[in-house]
């Protein structure tokens, strides 16, 4: 067997069914680059039946993406499998269709009211659908850690026959424990006759905050290949936190007995940045390797130790994993060379529309504040990526608020030729920049929840405003902006959720029929 796991990134599929995570054409493509540099072996890039967007960034990222596999994913329905190997056909040998279809009782009760034999039916006729596509087909039977073992062992030998290479083992509902869900990858080793014939994959949620524990025990049980996301981002509590599972094999290969992944874990910090940057879901400061926390020793008797010899108190080096690397500032004296030196530097590949939208901010933020670093560069690459095609820009802003008055605020927009201005009073100055915006555009929507960080360290840091915007049809729209001014941030913040939403609006999403497969 080999000592290699297969390291599948779903952030761009399940990642992206968190609410809100939604993202954009443009920075699914910066994320889909960066886990190429990271050298995952497949990104699972969208489910391309859902929407013209989700196919659209499937076929987009199989045509560009060089390294790693492709994934698109499908139910076991035959417009889905078209779909997916229509998206990922670009990307050639390379290309891979996952097929998943519940196999639990009670999906087979309640959601499908299929017997047995049809669900294997069925998985059967998806898999060889698939395979007279591509010739990677994996197969996922949704819910197995609760599907009764015999029953899945019968599927998964099933699927195999009909030409699956991978068959993975979802924990959908995130409702295995570590010593169980390794006796079911060992059970079907040792009743799945032709189990060598394919990959054994795991994929699990984190409801009861196991996900990488379960993943871990199923590798030391046989499993080669793991799914899930960085930051671990996903549906209700996330997805199996690839850095943890990745750093663990790094960290202990005495008991892991040297299995290992193909990760270049310099690059770690970076994806994971970009990741939070991009879906705006912050990592929360004591996350495991990623989070602001996870190296930072306060305490004296740690600090004291480090110092004196830094095993003591740290299992890996941060250097590892892509913490410490100096940046020399930038500065409003920078030069457009420079600019797109560091932006290269950071691994961005942006047009020269972008470029020029990057370095005009840059201007207005190096009169006013000394230094320019990394961070608010990326900043402001998210803002002008995340604008790709925004309807809505903002040109000005004024606010007035002061002790005991009612606060004010005029802003002005630029759509197409057009300029439209609006001044509003507001319960505070970010409600009155809110209200104006919303005087202009026809698109009102109720802030859900609002999110402020400082960029980087020191009084004139960028501020970063991420908002979750409620529109009335059914999903939170994320929206993100960066000023040195928080209430200019804010503003930014919310029409860049209005321009998303009148984006994803024009977008004539085909609706997932959930009452399907
Ligand atoms: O959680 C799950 O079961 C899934 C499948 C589609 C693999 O995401
Ligand atoms: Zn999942």
């Amino acid at each position: 067997m080999s000592d290699q796991v297969i390291i599948f990134d779903t952030t761009l599929r399940d990642g992206e069914q968190c609410p809100g995570a939604s993202m954009n054409l443009r920075e699914k493509m910066e994320i889909a680059r960066q886990l190429e540099r990271l050298n995952v072996d497949v990104i699972e890039a969208g489910f391309p039946v859902i929407s013209d967007g989700d196919f659209e960034a499937v076929r987009t990222i199989a045509e560009e993406i060089k390294g790693p596999v492709i994934c698109g994913l499908a139910r076991c329905v035959a417009k889905d499998i078209d779909a997916a190997g229509a998206a990922v056909k670009a990307a050639a040998e390379r290309g891979r269709i996952h097929v998943f279809l519940a196999t639990s009782a009670i999906h087979r009760e309640f959601k499908l009211k299929k017997a047995e034999e049809e669900i294997i039916r069925m998985a059967v006729e998806g898999v060889k659908r698939a395979k007279a596509m591509v010739k990677d087909v994996e197969f996922s039977p949704e819910d197995a850690s609760r599907t009764e073992p015999e029953f899945l062992a019968k599927v998964v030998q099933a699927a195999i026959e009909a030409g699956a290479t991978t068959v993975n083992i979802p924990d959908t509902v995130g409702y295995a424990v570590p010593e169980q869900y390794a006796a079911l990858i060992s059970y079907l080793r040792g009743n799945v006759r032709n189990i060598d014939d394919a990959v054994i994959s795991v994929h699990c949620h984190d409801d009861l905050g196991l996900a990488v524990a379960n993943s871990l025990a199923a590798i030391k049980a046989g499993a080669r290949q793991v799914e899930g996301t960085f930051n671990g981002i996903g549906e209700r509590a996330g997805n199996c936190a690839l850095e943890e599972v990745v750093m663990t094999l790094k960290t202990r290969p005495d008991f892991y007995e040297g299995i290992d992944s193909g990760i270049v874990t310099r690059e770690i910090l970076k994806t994971s940045r970009l990741i939070a940057r991009m879906s705006g879901l912050q990592v929360a400061r004591s996350k495991a390797i990623v989070g602001e926390n996870a190296f930072a020793h306060s305490s004296g008797i740690h600090q004291d130790g480090i110092l004196k010899k830094r095993e003591t108190y740290e299992i890996m080096d941060p250097v590892e994993v892509g913490w410490g690397g100096t940046e020399l500032p930038l500065t409003k004296h920078s030069g457009r060379h420079a600019i797109v030196a560091r932006l290269e530097h950071l691994g961005f590949r942006l047009t020269d529309g972008e470029i020029e939208a990057v370095f005009t901010r840059f201007k207005e933020i190096g009169d006013k504040k000394k230094f320019v670093y990394d961070d608010d560069l990326s900043a402001l690459v998210d803002d002008s990526i995340g604008n790709a095609g925004e309807t809505f820009a903002l040109d000005y802003i004024r606010v007035v608020s002061e002790s005991l008055t009612i606060p004010s605020a005029t802003v002005r927009l630029k759509k197409g030729g057009e300029v439209l201005e609006n001044t509003s009073p507001g319960n505070g100055a970010v409600d009155a920049a809110m209200q104006a915006v919303d005087g202009i555009v026809d698109r009102k929507g109720v802030l859900a929840s609002y999110h402020v960080e400082a960029v980087t360290q020191g009084r004139d840091s960028l501020g970063e405003v991420t908002v979750k915007i409620d529109f009335g049809d059914g999903q939170l729209v994320t929206g993100k902006g960066a000023a040195t001014d928080v209430i200019e941030a804010s503003a930014r913040a919310y029409l860049n959720a209005i321009n998303r939403s009148v984006a994803l609006k024009q977008s004539a999403m085909r609706r997932f029929e959930s009452s399907g497969v």
